[in-house]
């Protein structure tokens, strides 16, 4: 699947976030081996430590299905209307993208756009990171 297709989707999943207390819309789609996408959206909460970022609904939803093999993520965010800069995972989406990716291969797309985007490995976005193979 190209870059594009998954960043429309990952446009579409930011449409269902979840937002009251920060009005910051993130969308995620991730992409499977096996060519299926899990959409993720952020969801806040009043006791806001329960927040959960779009990064981490895409990859708990794939993986609570059974998924455990992941080529690529696509990531969108910003205030109300079109993103207008990019938003990057946050550290904690970047340690659980460790637990299930191949650092090396695994393709994280921070995207303001279709035909905007930097596709970036996760090694790259998660240097000297700790990951399964430490242990
Ligand atoms: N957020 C994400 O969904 N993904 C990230 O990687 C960064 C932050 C969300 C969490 C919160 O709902 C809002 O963006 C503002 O921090």
């Amino acid at each position: 699947m190209e870059q594009k297709e998954l960043i429309r989707l990952a446009l579409e999943a930011r449409e269902q976030a979840y937002v009251p207390y920060s009005n910051y819309m993130v969308g995620a789609a991730l992409l499977t081996k096996s060519g299926k996408v899990y959409k993720g959206c952020n969801i806040e909460n009043a006791s806001y430590t329960p927040t959960n970022c779009a990064e981490r609904t895409a990859f708990f939803k794939a993986v609570s299905e059974g998924e455990r093999e992941f080529e690529a993520i696509a990531i969108v965010g910003g205030y109300a209307g079109e993103p207008t800069g990019y938003a990057y995972p946050c550290g904690v989406c970047r340690q659980v993208m460790m637990e299930f990716c191949d650092p090396k291969e695994f393709r994280v797309i921070t995207a303001v756009s279709e035909d905007e985007y930097i596709d970036k490995t996760l090694e790259e976005m998660l240097p000297y990171g700790f990951g399964p193979s430490n242990l």
